[in-house]
């Protein structure tokens, strides 16, 4: 298998790859389930954590998974960082990058941030915590391990992914997951919310929930992301959304017993959630919260256990500095 380098997108990624950080992170939940959770595996390394987008889960699970493995680990955030005082991006990598971290985990509102600073930084690993509405590959790494807990083997199944997918860097990631792992998506949406053209990634399109729940293994919901509606006449009204799109337990009972309902968080209830669903027992919502440190985990014991591959990082950076001083010449 090829060592991973960096973490920028499922499109990134092999199988073998997606196999192997899920098999290493099972391992990981039950060290996070003892009264002692800590190990040594990363000892004398550093994790730099840079949130420039709100975040509870992906921040703090990185933040554990750093800390459970010893690594030294920084947070730094938009409010705190010296972006707020006009520094550009790259500064702000290279500036880090001189501190020597072995991992940068970014998220970031701009699509592509994360392979910028990949590009520049020779001997950092980036970890894509969400770039935009582009990718999200941890958070499906989360899912996975969270369905092969469910089912065994994910292979054939049908997740059904519903709500605002025009805007989520999560149903992005699960189809490009699909293509790589086998397994079959079904996206519901009002056609506002829907990227144009999305069938071209093989998957099924509905826009009536209803009829996309019999034969789904699992029902993904997802929050209207509000931030990155730039008007609000995407529907007419909460309410409206919620009967149309919002999963109650009369649908969850129409999938069948089998289903199980995740959601990647932060949950709207009463909006894409009706509460007696999201805390049923049919709800693997709070497993994705658990699986997502121990997959975190995982991911950063790979990125650091894994070869580095100086030369080539070295000609991918004098290929970028070359593309600068182009582009400098033409403004
Ligand atoms: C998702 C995200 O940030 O893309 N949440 C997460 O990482 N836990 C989805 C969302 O914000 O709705």
């Amino acid at each position: 298998m090829r060592p991973l380098q960096h973490v920028l997108g499922i499109a990134e990624i092999s199988r073998e790859q997606i196999e192997y950080l899920l098999q290493l992170g099972q391992p990981f939940v039950d060290l996070s389930r003892r009264p002692v959770k800590k190990a040594p595996t990363l000892r004398g390394k550093t994790v730099i954590n840079l949130f420039f987008e709100n975040s509870t889960r992906t921040r703090t699970s990185f933040e554990l998974a750093g800390k459970r493995l010893s690594a030294d680990v920084i947070n730094i955030s938009a409010s705190t960082s010296a972006t707020k005082k006009g520094e550009s991006l790259l500064d702000t990598g290279h500036t880090l990058a001189a501190m020597q971290p072995d991992v940068l985990v970014i998220r970031d509102s701009r699509a592509g941030a994360c392979h910028f600073l990949a590009d520049f930084l020779e001997n950092t690993a980036v970890v894509n915590a969400g770039d935009g509405a582009h990718e999200h590959p941890t958070q499906i790494l989360t899912d996975l391990l969270t369905l092969k807990q469910a089912w065994g083997d994910i292979e054939g199944r049908t997740i059904t992914i519903v709500g605002d997918i025009a805007h989520s860097r999560v149903a992005r990631s699960h189809l490009l997951a699909a293509a790589k792992m086998g397994y079959k998506v079904r996206l519901v949406a009002p056609k506002t919310l829907l990227p144009v053209r999305i069938e071209r990634f093989g998957c099924k399109v509905f826009n009536d929930f209803d009829a996309a729940i019999p034969g789904s293994d699992a029902l993904y919901m997802l929050r209207v992301q509000s931030e990155r509606l730039q008007s609000a006449c995407f529907f007419p009204s909460i309410r409206e959304y919620h009967e149309a799109y919002g999963l109650n337990m009369q649908r969850l009972d129409a999938a069948g017993n089998h289903t199980v309902v995740l959601h990647p968080g932060p949950m709207n209830r009463g909006v894409e959630i009706a509460s007696d669903v999201a805390d049923g027992a049919r709800s693997r919502i709070l497993d994705q919260v658990e699986n997502g440190v121990a997959v975190r985990m995982a991911v950063l014991t790979a990125l650091c256990g894994g070869q580095a591959e100086p030369k080539k990082r070295a000609r991918k950076k004098e290929q970028a500095m070359a593309a600068q001083k182009a582009q400098r010449k033409l403004l």
